[in-house]
C-alpha cells in the first residue's frame, strides 16, 4: 500500500474545528509502464500482427503495397481509403519565410531539428483551421521533402532547388536534394522505403500526433510533436549503427566470433528484435528484395545476407524463450545508402515516410475526437505542512 493511503489520520494543517480531509483511496487501477498492452484508440489505418509478421494498410498487404503501389498513392490510401495506384504527389514550394528561418539555422544542425523548425514554421505560414482536412495532409506532407532537401543543401554552401511539379513525390525529393534526376531503379528503391515507413500503429510519435490533435489543434502542431518524438533514438532507429557494425564484423569468415563476443559483451545486434515482431518483419522482407535488385547497391549487401544467417542462428541459440529476428532498419541501410543518402539523413528521411501516417491519424483522431487525457497515479508524500 502506498504512502499516500496509509495516511488517514496524520496532522493535516486544516484550521482549528475544520475536518480533516479524507485521506484518498489507495488507486488499485491497473498501471502498465509505457503503456505495454494498453489500447489506447481505434484506428482503420493500419494492423500490425506481431506474432504472424504481418502488416496491413487499410487491410492490403505491405509487400503488395510495395510492388503495386507507390508512396503518392499509399499516402492517398492511408487519407482517403481509396485505392488508385495512379495517384500522383508532387513536392511544395518552401515558402519564403520559412527558407530565411532554415538559411539561420546552424550548418552542423541536427536534420531532425531543421525538419521540425521547418514543419513549425510552416504552420505560422498557413491557415489551419480545425478541423484538420486531407487537403491539409497532402500540403504538409508535399512540403516536408523540399524543405529537407533545402536545409541538406544549403548546409553545404548551395543554393535549394525549386520543385519540379512534373515529377512525383520521391524522386523529386531526391531531384532537390541533388540537383538531379534519379533513375528510375533509385527512386523506386527509396520509394519501397517510403512506403514501408508510411505508417506502423500507434508508435510513440504517431500517439503524440494523436494526443496534440485531440486538443483541437492543427496538423503543424502534431507533425512537428511527432517529429520530436521520432528524435529519440528508441523509436527513430539507427539503420547507419547497421552500417557501423557490418563494418566492424568486416567478413563473413569472422561474422560467428564477432557475433558471439558481441552477445558476450551483453550488447544488441542492430536490426534485430522487436517491441511487436516476434516473427520476421514484413517490412525487413519487402525492403530485402528492393535492396537486392538495386543496380547501385552498396557492396556490402551480400555481406549483410550471410551475416543476417549467422546472427539469427546465434540469437535463436541465445534467447530460446524470445523470438529475435531481423527487423526493418536492418535492410533500410542498404537502401537508404545505395540511393546515395548520407547517414546522419536517414532519421529526417525516415519521418518525411511517416508524414502519411501522422496526418492519416490527425485527421482520424479529428473525425471521432476525444481529447486524450489519461490519469497518473499519484506516489508522491501524503497532504502535510509546509516546514517553519
Ligand atoms: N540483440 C541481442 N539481444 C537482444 C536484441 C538484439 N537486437 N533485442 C533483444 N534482445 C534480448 C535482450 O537483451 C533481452 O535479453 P535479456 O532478457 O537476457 O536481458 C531480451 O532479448 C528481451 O529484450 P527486450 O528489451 O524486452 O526487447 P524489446 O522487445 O523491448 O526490445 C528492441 C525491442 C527493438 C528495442 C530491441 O530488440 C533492440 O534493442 N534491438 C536492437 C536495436 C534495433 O534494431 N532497433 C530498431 C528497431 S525497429
Amino acid at each position: 500500500m502506498t504512502e499516500i493511503a496509509r495516511s488517514a489520520s496524520g496532522s493535516n494543517g486544516a484550521a482549528d474545528g475544520a475536518a480533516a480531509p479524507a485521506a484518498p483511496a489507495a488507486d488499485e487501477r491497473s498501471y502498465s509502464p509505457g503503456l505495454e498492452g494498453v489500447i489506447a484508440g481505434e484506428t482503420a489505418l493500419s494492423q500490425v500482427d506481431g506474432a504472424r509478421g504481418r502488416l496491413l494498410y487499410r487491410g492490403y498487404r505491405i509487400g503488395d503495397l510495395v510492388e503495386r503501389g507507390t508512396y503518392a498513392s499509399v499516402a492517398n490510401l492511408l487519407w482517403t481509403g481509396d485505392w488508385e495506384p495512379g495517384h500522383r504527389l508532387p513536392t511544395a514550394e518552401v515558402p519564403p519565410a520559412v527558407l530565411d528561418i532554415l538559411r539561420a539555422l546552424p550548418r552542423d544542425a541536427k536534420p531532425m531539428d531543421a525538419l521540425r523548425t521547418a514543419v513549425s514554421a510552416w504552420g505560422a505560414t498557413q491557415p489551419l483551421p480545425w478541423p484538420p482536412t486531407v487537403e491539409h495532409a497532402r500540403a504538409l506532407t508535399a512540403f516536408s521533402p523540399s524543405a529537407l532537401a533545402a536545409f541538406a543543401r544549403l548546409r553545404s554552401g548551395q543554393e535549394p532547388i525549386d520543385p519540379d511539379p512534373s515529377l512525383d513525390l520521391v524522386e523529386g525529393f531526391l531531384f532537390q536534394l541533388n540537383g538531379q534526376r534519379p533513375d528510375p531503379g533509385t527512386t523506386r528503391a527509396l520509394d519501397a522505403y517510403f512506403v514501408v515507413g508510411a505508417e506502423h500503429g500507434f508508435n510513440a510519435s504517431t500517439f503524440t500526433a494523436r494526443v496534440i490533435t485531440s486538443t483541437r489543434s492543427d496538423i503543424a502542431s502534431a507533425v512537428a510533436g511527432a517529429i520530436g518524438t521520432m528524435k529519440g533514438p528508441l523509436h527513430g532507429g539507427a539503420p547507419s549503427e547497421v552500417v557501423d557494425q557490418l563494418a566492424k564484423v568486416g567478413s563473413v569468415d569472422r561474422a560467428e566470433a564477432w557475433i558471439r563476443a558481441a552477445l558476450d559483451r551483453g550488447e544488441r545486434l542492430m536490426g534485430f528484435g522487436h517491441r511487436v515482431y516476434r516473427a520476421y518483419d514484413p517490412r525487413a522482407a519487402a525492403l530485402r528484395t528492393v535492396a537486392e535488385s538495386m543496380e547501385r547497391k552498396p557492396d556490402w549487401l551480400e555481406l549483410a545476407i550471410q551475416v543476417e544467417d549467422v546472427a539469427l542462428r546465434l540469437l535463436a541459440e541465445r534467447h530460446p524463450e524470445r523470438a529475435l529476428k531481423t527487423n526493418v532498419e536492418y535492410y533500410a541501410a542498404p537502401v537508404l545508402q545505395g540511393v546515395g543518402l548520407t547517414p546522419d539523413l536517414f532519421p529526417a528521411t525516415f519521418s518525411l515516410a511517416r508524414h502519411a501516417g501522422w496526418t492519416a491519424h490527425a485527421l482520424e483522431q479529428a473525425g471521432a475526437n476525444r481529447l486524450i487525457r489519461p490519469d497518473v497515479r499519484y506516489i508522491g508524500p501524503s497532504e502535510r505542512d509546509l516546514p517553519g
